[in-house]
């Protein structure tokens, strides 16, 4: 491997950069027009280095799975530790002690009563695993017929065939709807198709319940739709009436787990008003920082109940799901290093700062004249910019935005006409200040 910094003279791209565009095809990246990826050879803390030189703060903690910085002494060190006495084995039949070690403390912080833990690979994954076990456990119920899942308007759970089953952004999985699972769409109080969304949570599980196998919420913040926000209240109330049905209910706390909404898991709200009560999902799935943004990793927690449903004899009745990579150790001993930083290092009374510090700038450019509405919660920061099109996704927006804040050395990547501003935890006051001042210039010049 060469060098990046000897490859190439300085202020210029490095020569491997062209091995890039001739063989590469980066994810959700329309390869005709994209401006050419910025070769990165070096992450510490918040900022990313380019080959020529430049500091880009990263603003989206890369993808939303970096909570303690990039390049954290103690993570590097968990994961040099690890490789030198074991990288990975088979996961089906043999095991190791930072997988056990690393269930046993998602157990203990999971909402509710989570006793299983079933690793993959990413987030997509996880919900893949999830609506898996949840179908087939009604067959092992005696209730084949379960094979309805019900989602949220604007959801977004991956892009593997389950999960973009279960999304509910066009712009991103319409192509594929032909080959889709059975799934009802529920509008959520902030859904942008509330108006015309046909049926409510309640009357669906009264006329179809019997056919649900689960439903699915990505819980109080639907980030990939755009950050929208819905209240603690009807999350509760989507458990509640689950509970009624008798229809499990799937938490993707892909996103918002690890702290980012101000929680460690955005289960842990109360309904409104009230200063106790978790909503316990009968599935929880995890992902993105599970590694402090280190390594692909992704659980499946599951209740003792559906987990006993595959215990059998019989051993067709085997959860027969698996990646290559199950439980890698690597990454499990990372993530068991990334889960005692949250403890000793604060990260939550960190969150709890950046949120109240996110609230003083959003109100401020919630007045802007550009700016349509704003909504934060815990270290996530959104304003939608009114659209110059339609809005949505592929708003044009979206790019001429992400141009504008690379020019200021701040990696934002807009969804579309929403920009939002989501860094590592470890991010300082200067830094995010200096990040919504981007903001306020770049929205100054539209
Ligand atoms: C709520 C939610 N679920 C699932 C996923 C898919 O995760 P991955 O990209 O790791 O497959 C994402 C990714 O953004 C997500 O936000």
């Amino acid at each position: 491997m060469t060098d990046p910094r000897t490859s190439s003279s300085p202020g210029r791209a490095p020569d491997w950069l062209e091995l890039d565009l001739r063989h590469l095809w980066h994810p959700y990246t329309q390869m005709k027009t994209a401006p050419p990826p910025i070769p990165i050879f070096r992450g510490k803390g918040v900022w990313l280095e380019t080959a020529d030189g430049r500091r880009i703060l990263d603003g989206i903690s890369s993808w939303w799975v970096n909570c303690h910085g990039h390049s954290h002494p103690r993570l590097n060190e968990a994961l040099a530790r690890q490789a030198s006495e074991l990288e990975h084995v088979i996961f089906a039949g043999f095991t190791h002690e930072p997988g056990a070690r690393l269930a046993a403390e998602l157990v203990a912080r999971a909402p509710g009563d989570l006793t299983r833990v079933f690793y993959s690979d990413d987030g997509s994954t996880a919900v893949e695993a999830a609506m898996k076990m949840a179908y087939q456990a009604w067959r092992h119920r005696g209730e084949p017929q379960r094979t309805l899942f019900i989602a949220l308007d604007d959801a977004y759970h991956g892009d593997t065939f389950g999960a973009m089953a279960a999304g509910g952004v066009a712009a991103f999985h319409g192509a594929f709807s032909d080959l889709f699972c059975e799934v009802r769409r529920v509008a959520t109080p902030t859904s942008s198709h509330r108006a015309d969304c046909g049926e409510d949570l309640q009357t669906l599980l009264d006329r179809e319940g019997e056919r649900v196998a689960a439903v699915l919420v990505e819980p109080l913040v639907q980030g990939a739709a755009g950050m929208l926000m819905h209240p603690p209240d009807f999350l509760h109330e989507v458990r509640r009436l689950t509970r009624q049905h008798g229809v499990p209910l799937i938490a993707d706390e892909i996103f918002t787990g690890f702290g980012r909404t101000g929680r460690f898991f955005a289960c842990e709200y109360p309904p409104d008003g009230l200063d106790f009560g978790v909503v316990e999902p009968d599935l929880l799935c995890v992902s993105k920082a599970l590694t402090g943004g280190y390594l692909p990793l992704a659980a499946t927690l599951a209740t003792d109940e559906l987990f006993d449903t595959f215990l059998s004899d019989d051993r067709s009745r085997t959860f027969f799901h698996g990646h290559s990579y199950t439980g890698n150790a690597l990454a499990c001993a990372v993530g068991l290093e990334s889960l005692k930083l949250f403890d000793e290092e604060q990260r939550m009374t960190r969150v709890g700062e950046l949120a109240a510090l996110f609230g003083e700038r959003l109100e401020h450019l919630a007045g802007h004249p550009r700016v349509k509405t704003t909504r934060g919660m815990g270290a996530i920061a959104a304003l939608e910019v009114e659209p110059e099109g339609a809005g949505g996704y592929l708003d044009d927006l979206g790019p001429r935005l992400y141009g504008a804040f690379l020019d200021r050395g701040v990696l934002l990547r807009p969804l579309g006409n929403v920009v939002y501003f989501l860094p590592p935890y470890v991010v300082t006051d200067d830094e995010a200040h200096r990040v919504f001042d981007a903001i306020e210039e770049v929205l100054g010049e539209l």
